[in-house]
């Protein structure tokens, strides 16, 4: 058998990233230009200052990434690119180097959605099982996905308002955090105690659904009256609260979600399962099902993660033509 080797390409939002999978297992490099500093200052991601950063760097990172794995085009077999969910304009930038590698070189293009990447990083740590359930939280989603079988991914459950991590965000905004907030939020949860007992919306509902928004306002209004009176709430205090409000949402919804879809094995994925509390939490709780969660390297937005979602659409023949567009709001569902 000869080697197959697939360059894959991420530009979804504030990370520009380009990996190197042989074989769909071995992740021979994962090159991450993150631009995470020049948008701390806005307190977010500013999608045109992304684009642009994007364009700086796609060209050396891929130039890298090929060298870091002492791979040539010529032995390359495919490549691959997140056409989705996004920013647009950071989507394209990804999108034309990919389209315009693949043309030069003679090489297929794999399409690939960014929420299949964050959930087949977990392939890195084990070879999956199917059918698996997976919870995946990141920046942008929550979402429960039911995989019957290899790239087969179904919304179980969804959240209705903000995502876990734009929820991390917004209150590490709130108490003067720098942006991203959900890592030092998790280390500040440790040193603290859960004492503001905030909402754990639709905990008891009989469904798969999510909502943060409210746990979002309740965090703002207590900080809000709280620094009118002139009182300084204990910061971890106030970010153990607001995570053990979070953790018991997030739990209570997967194990609900195991009972409906009795499966061996669940994934957790996306930047948010870089939390040390849900990673406690989780195996604490969790212990009738084999938990994978990607490393803390592959957890956040990066290449590896397209790649291993690519081998799969690369075995089932799913290539896409040069006009392949970007879909920012691309579900699991849509067929393209
Ligand atoms: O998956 P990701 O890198 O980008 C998106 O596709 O959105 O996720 C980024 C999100 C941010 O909201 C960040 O605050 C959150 O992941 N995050 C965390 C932790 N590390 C990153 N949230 C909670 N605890 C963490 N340790
Ligand atoms: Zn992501």
């Amino acid at each position: 058998m000869t080697d197959r080797y697939i360059l894959a390409i991420e530009s979804s939002c504030d990370e520009t990233s380009v990996a190197v999978l042989k074989n769909d297992n071995q992740l021979l490099s994962n090159v991450i230009a993150s631009q995470v500093e020049s948008h701390k200052r806005f307190g977010g991601v500013v999608p045109e200052v992304a684009s642009r950063h994007h364009v700086e760097v796609i060209t050396l990172c891929i130039q890298d990434a090929l060298k870091e794995a002492d791979t040539k085009a010529e032995d390359l077999s495919a490549v691959a690119v997140t056409y989705g969910p996004g920013l647009v304009g950071a989507l394209l930038v990804g999108m034309a180097a990919a389209k315009a590698f693949a043309w030069a070189h003679g090489l297929p293009l794999i399409p690939v959605n960014h929420m299949a990447g964050h959930l087949m990083a977990a392939q890195s740590t084990a070879d999956l099982q199917y059918p698996l359930l997976a919870l995946l939280v990141s920046g942008g989603h929550t979402e429960l996905v039911y995989v019957a079988e290899a790239g087969q991914y179904k919304i179980i459950g969804e959240t209705r308002d903000d995502a876990v991590g734009e929820a991390y965000d917004k209150v590490g905004r709130v108490m003067g955090l720098s942006y991203p907030a959900g890592r030092e939020i998790d280390q500040l949860a440790h040193k603290g105690q859960d004492i503001y007992n905030f909402p754990r919306a639709m905990i008891k509902e009989d469904n798969l659904e999510f909502s943060f928004s409210g746990l979002k306002s309740a965090f703002i209004n207590l900080h809000h009256n709280a620094k009118q009176k002139g009182e300084e709430l204990p910061v971890e205090d106030l970010c153990a609260s607001f995570q053990a409000a979070v953790l018991d949402i997030l739990l209570a919804k997967t194990k609900k979600a195991l009972e409906q879809y009795p499966v061996k094995t669940l994934v957790v994925a996306g930047g948010v399962a870089a939390n040390q509390g849900l990673r406690e939490r989780l195996k604490e709780e969790i212990s009738d099902v084999n938990v994978i969660i990607p490393p803390l390297r592959l957890c956040g937005d990066n290449a590896g993660m397209i790649a291993y979602a690519a081998a799969v659409e690369y075995q089932k023949g799913h290539f896409a033509d040069l006009d392949l567009n970007a879909r920012p709001s691309l579900a699991f569902d849509s067929l393209e």
